[in-house]
């Protein structure tokens, strides 16, 4: 019960990642964990995993497009549960998913607008809007959502590897600018997890089970399933935001199987 007493905030908790999150810090000890999300009816649906995983759970509306829902969604939460100690900026868009054509000639400048407001900005402004109560938890952190794109380029992905990239070091500026009112903030990057997000993007390509071959090669753990699992990086979030962390301050996580460890693929 390592996150006993805790609240939490988890930015797209409809589905995927941030859904297992939720359910695993129910599941670890918090006291009440905030889903928010634009998808109304799988958010809904997180609230009630939470819920029979034992744990307290409500659903917050709010879009990561709109500065003033980020600032209601932060001082709502907080009323909610008396505060925030946890903030997961999880919620991600992915370029392939939202457009046909993501070559440098064809992406829409609207999708490339969309992906940063919601990737990069929002984390900012969600940590900007979370501060104020941040600031009187006895243990609170940042968690935020990077990727192998932050580190490495992968095809029809250049808005989302820079936003990926710019939350690495947005991650670290928060750490040293917050670190007087000993606040966290610590990013964790996967790799090719099995979510909506990933399975949207593999529907996408042209052979869609060779694009999956290729991605579960770079893999160095060999187990089944090849890709990752939700809860597998809703573990390490968990340990990130609890008091066994309190030294990890200002990094990025890797949980990709060993996809960045090497440079190679071992064919499927
Ligand atoms: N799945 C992977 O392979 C993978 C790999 C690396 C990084 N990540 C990152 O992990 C995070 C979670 O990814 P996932 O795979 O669970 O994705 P997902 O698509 O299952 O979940 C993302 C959620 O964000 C929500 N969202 C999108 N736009 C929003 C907005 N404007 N306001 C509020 N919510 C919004 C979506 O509705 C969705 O529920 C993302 O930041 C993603 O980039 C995922």
């Amino acid at each position: 019960m390592v996150l006993e007493k805790k609240c939490a905030v988890i930015t797209g908790s409809a589905g995927g990642i941030g859904r297992a999150t939720a359910v695993e810090m129910a599941r670890q000890g918090a006291r009440g964990v905030v889903v928010t999300d634009i998808d109304v009816e799988n958010a809904r649906k997180t609230v009630e995993l939470v819920e029979e995983a034992g744990g307290n759970a409500t659903f917050i509306p709010g879009d990561l497009r709109k500065p003033e829902e980020i600032k209601a969604l932060m001082d709502t939460a907080a009323g909610t549960y008396g505060g925030i100690d946890i903030l997961v900026n999880n919620a991600g868009l992915l370029e392939p998913n939202l457009t046909d054509d993501a070559s440098i000639e064809g992406l829409p400048l609207e999708v490339w607008d969309m992906i940063m407001d919601v990737n990069l900005k929002a984390v900012w402004l969600a940590s900007r809007y979370a501060y104020p109560y941040l600031r009187k938890s006895a243990e609170p952190v940042i968690l935020n959502a990077g990727s192998v794109a932050s580190y490495n380029a992968y095809p029809a992905n250049m808005a989302y590897s820079a936003s990926k990239a710019g939350v690495v070091a947005l991650t670290k500026m928060l750490a040293l600018e917050l670190s007087d009112d000993n606040i966290r903030c610590v990013a964790y990057s996967p790799g090719a997890v099995e979510t909506t997000m990933l399975s949207k993007y593999l529907d996408a390509a042209e052979d869609r089970s060779a694009v999956e071959r290729g991605l579960s090669a770079t893999h160095l753990a060999r187990r089944d399933p090849l890709l990752g699992q939700p809860w597998e990086v809703a573990k390490l979030i968990c340990f990130l935001a609890s008091g066994d962390a309190l030294f990890i301050n200002g990094s990025s996580h890797m949980v990709d199987g060993g996809a960045l460890a090497w440079r190679g693929s071992r064919g499927a």
